[in-house]
């Protein structure tokens, strides 16, 4: 019994070095050939997403460490760049309108239409509300948010600009850049801050 489990383990380890030799062998594909060729049958206007821009190529050229100069220059980059408002000015729009974008990954999937609104994900990556028990923790909880920070001009300006371009206040981050890439709307964006910054909103209860 003993030899024969010894027998069977020396011959999948003979297995995989094979398997590793012949691959090293052949060549492995780097990561941009792979993605690429995974993106044979998306829609043309999809494929500028795989085009990086400045910003993306000096934070990810840092690999998960860029320099303090890498940063700043990431935040130089996101301040330069317009932040457009809503069409009536308001930085503060529906709570339950952001909270229902923050609940949905809609968009930007192959396959999916341009006639519906992408969500924001939001919950993808933080804690918002004590109801949603389903959330990502590579963000901060975001609990509480706006009792902890009151909804002044200055945090809601703050809270709009680090949707619409996380990147203004901490280069490189890992948040995506909602308004910059155009994921969202500058309203879907103010929708977002209310589900922040409203007293009444879940996130503040
Ligand atoms: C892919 C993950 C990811 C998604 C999706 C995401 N975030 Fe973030 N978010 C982060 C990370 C990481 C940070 C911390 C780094 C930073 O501040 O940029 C952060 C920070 C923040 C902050 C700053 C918190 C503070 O204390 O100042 C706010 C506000 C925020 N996110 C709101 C949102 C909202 C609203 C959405 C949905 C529209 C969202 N995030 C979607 C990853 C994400």
């Amino acid at each position: 019994m003993k030899t024969k489990k010894i027998a069977l383990i020396t011959l999948g380890v003979t297995f995989l070095a094979g398997c590793a030799t012949s691959q090293l062998q052949s060549g492995f594909p780097s990561a941009e050939e792979v993605v690429k060729s995974s993106w044979h049958n998306v829609p043309e206007s999809m494929k500028g997403r795989l085009v990086q821009d400045e910003a993306q190529k000096i934070c990810s050229a840092g690999r998960d460490n860029p320099s303090k100069e890498t940063i700043a220059r990431a935040e130089a980059i996101a301040k330069a760049a317009p932040v457009k408002l809503p069409k009536d000015g308001k930085m503060m729009g529906d709570w339950k309108k952001g909270e229902a974008s923050a609940q949905s990954g809609f968009g930007q999937r192959v396959g999916d239409s341009s006639s519906r609104a992408n969500g924001g994900n939001c919950y993808a990556c933080h804690q918002m509300t004590k109801k949603e028990l389903s959330y990502g923790t590579l963000g901060p909880s975001l609990l509480g948010y706006g009792k902890v920070r009151g909804n002044s001009e200055a945090i809601v300006k703050y809270t709009y600009e680090k949707i619409y371009n996380p990147h203004i206040y901490s280069g490189c981050s890992n948040m995506p850049r909602f308004g910059h890439n155009g994921i969202l709307t500058p309203e879907q964006i103010a929708d977002a801050v209310a589900l922040l910054l409203d007293p009444k909103s879940p996130v503040n209860q």
